[in-house]
């Protein structure tokens, strides 16, 4: 399957991929994830990346456009298909992803699209903290490590300070609803209902998903 998952920062788009991909085996890509990487590497692109993300605000859209087509370019992607988390994010890349499926021969099957209410994703965002070790994510009250965990071997993202929270959050909006109009358009977009548990929002994107396989 060759899909999408959207939703505002702190939607639950990256706790829903880890999920998805478990269960359908499909390719996680995610631009948030590859910057990450890129900075902790210090590399160019990295410290391109860094300079944008630290204050909230997108990184230019050649730089996303074309990480974005060199993965999908790698041979995994037509034996397993995708799911791209975090792209696209305006709707210049959303015109760059319609080019670059095109000119791969590949077709967009789905849109997953997690609605949240924007009061809520502060304190997501705030209490998020990812394993240092496996990079998995948890929530200090909403999802908790497993029985008495060390803070240490946990860390809070730079970006999920609350100054920069709110920039994130007020980009994302500015730039989201186009996108999924582009999408909704074509047909492709299953809106899932993001404020229910973590399980809950997951078995109603099993259903689309199953019914799409
Ligand atoms: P990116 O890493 O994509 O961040 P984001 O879109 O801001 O989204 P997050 O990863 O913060 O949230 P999420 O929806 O994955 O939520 P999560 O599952 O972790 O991008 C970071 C930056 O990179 C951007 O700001 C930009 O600068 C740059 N960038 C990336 N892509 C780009 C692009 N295409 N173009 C330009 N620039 C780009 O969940 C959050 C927390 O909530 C966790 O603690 C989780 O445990 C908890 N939680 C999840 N679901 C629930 C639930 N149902 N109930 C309660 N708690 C929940
Ligand atoms: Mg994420």
């Amino acid at each position: 399957m060759n899909l999408l998952i959207m939703g505002l920062p702190g939607a639950g788009k990256g706790t829903q991929a880890a999920k998805i991909v478990d269960k359908f085996h499909v390719a996680h890509i995610s631009t948030g994830d590859m910057f990450r990487a890129a900075m902790a590497n210090q590399t160019e692109m990295g410290v391109l990346a860094k300079s944008y993300i630290d204050k909230g605000e997108l990184v230019p859209d050649e730089v996303t456009n074309g990480i974005v087509k060199e993965r999908l370019a790698q041979d995994d992607i037509k034996a397993h298909g995708f799911l791209l988390d975090g792209y696209p994010r305006t709707i210049e890349q959303a015109h760059a992803l319609d080019e670059t499926l095109a000119s791969l021969g590949i077709e967009l099957e789905g849109v997953i699209n997690i609605q949240v209410d924007p009061a809520s994703l502060l304190e997501r965002l705030s209490g998020r903290i990812i394993h240092k070790e496996t990079g998995e994510t948890f929530h200090k009250v909403f999802n908790p490590p497993a029985g008495d965990y060390n803070e240490e071997d946990y860390y809070q993202r730079e970006d999920d300070k609350p100054e920069t929270v709110k920039r994130r959050l007020d980009v994302n909006i500015a730039q989201g609803e186009p996108i999924i109009e582009h999408y909704r358009a074509k047909g492709l977009v299953h809106d899932i209902e993001g404020n229910q548990e973590i399980d809950t929002v997951f078995a109603d994107i099993e259903k689309v998903l199953t019914k799409l396989q």
